[in-house]
């Protein structure tokens, strides 16, 4: 069968600003630049955010090769401590000449550009006066969106106000993995709910500028999926999405925070305060339209021991994870199980429970450790894998599209194999490769399918 697509589907790809850019020109430096000169070794094979492909440089070649491939989309970060170093107060010219320069050459390419203000790198004077958990780090978020809304909102049809913003609060306050390390999940709630303010005043401005664009955040969803229809597994998996989805799908979706979370969060104790005036914010705030990263399910159990009492309350208080599942399929290098379907139910709950807000799929992909491996003698990567697990994912994103669903695009993480967040190259998932020793790109096997795929708007399945 063809599963075709509809006209002016979004084909692209994602990126980051603190994953291409790399460091020339940039006076500013983010949490990222502070833990790798501060531990190296954290770092996969010690490699750090300084070397790059160098986006920042090749930018221009980079976007001719997306014109090649014909992908009519591209989203990218600004650098919050490349545009204003230190967070707060003056702009660095050179930087805004560089958006401005990099926003242009995607609109001459007819590569729509979407733009991303914030992707986990935090300027480090910020970081260091408490991040999210400090209220005055949201003014300065506010302010800086406002420079990048009247610097580029003439030009830049979609905005994005954060990426992932429930992933740095995960891993600094429930995993303690990102800087700055702090295990506090009563912290991490207020932490996380500062960013929602901070994202709806960021709407808030955006609206008041009344430019001639829309405006979005990217959430990672997780549909949870209990082991058994036992209502104590039920209930663990009903509380894992809760805190994982709703709690900030519903805010920024539907303008209120969920009750049920509410509820919970006030019988443990981990409700943080909200102000009658932040309240009416989020009410008056709702997104233009979600971009969704689609990567893994979670697979939820009820608590099979009573945790003890003594311990500090975490997520894993109330449910627990389990992976012993016939057929259960892996992505071999980050341990994240595959399942395609899971792009097709967090579709229908939008489409039935958020009003079918527009969206698209703002990353999906495969990290793949060793792809080298997979070289033919002309140097090209053969990532016919790498093309299944996009078909699989199409195909089901197609069937929503069928069943009245509202998405209208599809980016894969990512465009040219980047640095990873502490796994720096460990993982590749571009449709292009990167020589690390000569920074040379080459088109793998799956860029050539996704050209044909965009050329055809589908493919035969
Ligand atoms: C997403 C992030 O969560 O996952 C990206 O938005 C990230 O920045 C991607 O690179 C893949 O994860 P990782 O850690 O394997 O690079």
């Amino acid at each position: 069968m063809f599963y075709d697509f509809p006209r002016r589907f979004w084909w692209g790809t994602a990126s980051s600003s603190l994953q291409t850019e790399g460091n020339k020109n940039k006076r500013g430096k983010s949490t990222w630049d502070i833990w790798y000169e501060k531990e190296p070794f954290r770092f996969y094979n010690n490699v750090g955010p300084n070397k790059l492909s160098d986006f920042y440089s090749n930018f221009k070649k980079d976007i001719d090769i997306m014109k090649e491939l014909y992908l009519n989309s591209f989203r990218t970060s600004i650098s919050w401590s490349r545009l204003i170093p230190g967070g707060t107060g003056e702009i660095d010219s050179d930087a805004a000449a560089y958006y401005h320069d990099l926003i242009d050459y995607l609109i001459e390419k007819d590569i729509e550009p979407i733009i991303n203000l914030f992707h986990f790198d935090m300027p480090i004077e910020l970081a260091n006066k408490g991040g999210w958990a400090n209220k005055e780090v949201v003014n300065a978020y506010v302010n800086y969106a406002k420079t990048v809304f009247s610097l580029y909102g003439e030009k830049v049809n979609y905005f994005i106000t954060f990426n992932e913003p429930i992933v740095p609060i995960e891993m600094c306050y429930l995993y303690g993995a990102h800087y700055p390390f702090e295990l506090n999940f009563k912290k991490g709630i207020g932490a996380a709910y500062n960013t929602i303010i901070a994202h709806c005043r960021a709407v808030e401005e955006y609206r008041k500028l009344d430019l001639p664009g829309q405006i979005g955040i990217v959430l990672n969803l997780t549909p949870s999926y209990p082991r058994s229809s036992h209502p104590s597994d039920v209930n663990a998996a009903k509380t894992a999405d809760l805190l994982f989805n709703r709690s900030f799908l519903d805010p920024v979706v539907k303008g209120h925070f969920s009750k049920d979370l509410i509820e919970f969060l006030k019988e443990n104790n981990l409700c943080p305060n909200a102000e009658k005036k932040e309240l009416e914010t989020v009410k008056n705030n709702k997104v233009d339209y979600l971009g969704v990263n689609y990567y893994q399910p979670r697979r939820i159990k009820a608590k099979e021991n009573i945790p003890n009492p003594q311990a500090p309350i975490m997520p894993e208080t109330f449910f627990d994870y389990y992976t012993e599942m016939p057929g259960r399929r892996m992505n071999t290098s980050r341990g994240w199980e595959i399942y395609p379907k899971g792009i097709y139910d967090l579709s229908i709950d939008i489409r039935d429970n958020y009003g079918n807000i527009p969206y698209f799929i703002s990353e999906n992909g495969m990290g793949i450790e060793g792809e080298e491996k997979h070289k033919n003698e002309d140097g090209q990567i053969q990532d016919d894998y790498r093309i299944e697990f996009i078909k699989e994912h199409l195909i089901w994103i197609h069937r929503a599209k069928e069943e009245g669903c509202n998405v209208f695009g599809y980016h894969l993480w990512t465009f040219i194999d980047n640095w990873s967040f502490t796994n720096a190259y460990k993982n590749r998932y571009g449709y292009v490769s990167l020589d690390l020793e000569t920074n040379k790109r080459t088109v793998k096997k799956s860029g050539e399918w996704i050209r044909k795929t965009i050329f055809n708007n589908g493919f035969e399945g």
